[in-house]
């Protein structure tokens, strides 16, 4: 077994997942403004502080993305977070790209940029202590789109980010998101998804990347969240893992979907009909960033001094998403 491959089964095995707290400053500004707290590093950092030192980390949380701020902050205690998170257990990663911009030709879409100085970027994380990395492309559908350009646009980055990380000894977590955004049926979203997520793996397998060492992060398979086609969970299971086994290599570990604004519990019970349904020898698990957080942070706003509160609410939500993990998610569970 490699490094790479030890690596990224010790984040997504026995029912373990990944938080995705790996919000820019942009993105972490919209949100605290939604609850009203002001957005400022020493808020960023209560909050996500709050979080890592949670007892939901120690068997709900293999892994933890974190945006290049955070990996540099230290806590109240002094120590550095990158060490907070490890003394959990889970294991800390970088989001490394630099965001999804316009794509020059076909400017309604986006390639995702941040390879100019990654090598040297990749180095100074790993001394910081992280073991994996996140690159984000983004897809939106519609009748032409997405584009072949974007495809293979898109599969091309990711394939030479994946390379570099590898190559800094760490694992690349691959994530193709096609947006949910949209009146599509779950039929096109699965075409779509499948055709993405092959383009990517052409790539991987064409820049010798070593496949048993990536995690794939997809969307699940869903119909547009303006469409008039209402699938049943049972549905999105299927669709979801004939989409993975169709289109990804054996030689991959796992996969870790990304929630991509469904709620908590859309996130929570898709993920429990899909790992209960798996018929593929993909782990599956979860690697949410809204669905982890958004009760918690809802009640950490109330009064960002309550650290308890927020911290019962996110061991409450880690604990679902890992029995869903493992198929074991009940309705009887979760309102328990
Ligand atoms: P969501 O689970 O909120 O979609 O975030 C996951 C993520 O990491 C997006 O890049």
């Amino acid at each position: 077994m490699s490094e790479l491959n030890k690596i990224a089964l010790n984040i997504i095995s026995k029912g373990r997942g990944i938080l995705a707290a790996d919000e820019s400053n942009g993105t972490m500004t919209k949100r605290l403004m939604a609850v009203n707290v002001n957005s400022t590093p020493e808020n960023r950092l209560l909050f996500r502080e709050t979080l890592f030192s949670s007892m939901g980390m120690k068997e709900c949380i293999g892994g933890v993305i974190l945006f290049d701020e955070t990996i540099k902050q230290t806590t109240s205690l002094g120590k550095s977070i990158p060490d907070l998170i490890s003394s959990s257990g889970a294991i800390p990663g970088i989001k490394v790209d630099t965001g999804a911009k316009d794509l020059a030709n076909s400017f309604e879409e986006k390639v995702t940029e941040g390879l100019d100085g990654l090598r040297e970027r990749l180095k100074k994380y790993y001394e910081l202590g992280a073991r994996f990395t996140k690159w984000r492309a983004v897809y939106t559908i519609s009748d032409k789109y997405p584009s072949k350009l974007a495809i293979h646009s898109n599969a091309h980055v990711l394939a030479r980010y994946a390379a570099l990380v590898q190559e800094s000894r760490m694992v690349p977590i691959v994530e193709p998101e096609v947006l949910m955004d949209g009146d599509h049926s779950a039929d096109l979203c699965l075409s779509k998804t499948s055709e993405v997520i092959k383009k990517c793996f052409d790539e991987l397998i064409l820049h010798k990347v070593d496949l048993s060492g990536i995690i794939l992060k997809p969307n699940m398979i869903l119909a547009g969240n303006q469409s008039k086609d209402k699938i049943s969970k049972e549905e999105i299971s299927e669709k979801t893992l004939e989409c993975l086994k169709n289109s990804v290599p054996s030689e991959v570990p796992g996969v870790a979907f990304l929630s991509g604004g469904q709620s908590e519990i859309e996130a929570t019970e898709n993920l429990n009909l899909i790992s209960k349904n798996n018929n593929t020898n993909f782990i599956m698990t979860y690697s949410y960033g809204r669905a982890l957080q958004q009760s918690a942070l809802k009640i950490w706003s109330k009064n960002i001094k309550d650290l308890e509160k927020t911290q019962n609410i996110f061991n409450h939500r880690a604990k679902m998403c890992s029995l869903a993990a493992k198929g074991e998610w009940s309705n009887e569970l979760e309102n328990k």
